[in-house]
């Protein structure tokens, strides 16, 4: 069970002073937005590039931009552990995996609220980790999609199936309320933005959240 606290609920003007308030935690959550893909703007290569100078923990790049066929690997070879394209966005989901891997990162693929899984269950061999959106992508501080819970199940049931080591990530609206239904569901990482900077003592939200899901 990882947690994984998402800094676009953090300090954007102190960035390495928020990655030392959460170094508790398993993996730093980078949302990169290119104001295309989604209705929002953040950061990109040199910001993560910088990060991950400065993280006393792997960066968890989640990308919601277009073309990420092209750009993805470029956030591995920035530094970041682990990068997830949106699969809406690629032309080539195996490709990019494997374009992922070979640049010596973790390879994952998210799917939007409306994105059924079942079309693309057979690159789960070629993913390190399956991203369930149970939020629209785009801002931090929305209400959590229960209704996201069943792709959730599917998605670990077909990772069992394949046998392999692959992570089913869950990000939006997980907070102290919700993240139980999530691990129930099959997920075992698990992103939190508000619920971990809302709070006074981060590294004390990520040890609670952590504390609800430890087995
Ligand atoms: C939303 C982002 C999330 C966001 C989560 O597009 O992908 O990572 O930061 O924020 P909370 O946990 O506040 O829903
Ligand atoms: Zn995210």
């Amino acid at each position: 069970m990882q947690i994984s606290p998402s800094i676009l609920s953090a300090d954007f003007a102190n960035l390495e002073h928020e990655l030392d308030r959460i170094g508790n935690a398993d993996w730093a959550h980078v949302d990169v937005m290119d104001g295309h893909f989604v209705p929002n703007l953040t950061l990109g290569l040199p910001v993560v590039e910088a990060l991950a100078r400065v993280s006393p923990i792997p960066l968890d790049c989640h990308l919601m931009i277009d073309d990420p066929d092209r750009w993805a690997p470029a956030y591995v070879e920035a530094g970041a552990g682990s990068a997830t394209f949106h699969v809406e966005a690629t032309r080539d989901p195996r490709g990019l995996a494997r374009a992922l891997r070979a640049a010596g990162g973790r390879a994952g693929m998210a799917l939007k609220p409306g994105t059924a899984f079942a079309p693309y269950a057979d690159l789960v061999p070629e993913l390190d980790m399956i991203l369930v959106m149970t939020v629209e992508p785009g801002f931090g501080g929305q209400s959590f999609m229960a209704d996201q819970l069943p792709k959730v199940r599917e998605v670990r049931e077909a990772v069992r199936r394949h046998g392999g080591e692959v992570w089913v990530q869950v990000d939006g609206g997980v907070s102290l309320t919700t993240i139980e239904r999530c691990a129930e569901a099959g997920a075992d990482v698990f992103v939190a933005g508000s619920a971990v900077y809302g709070a006074e003592d981060a590294a004390a939200a990520v040890d609670h959240l952590r504390g609800l899901v430890a087995a």
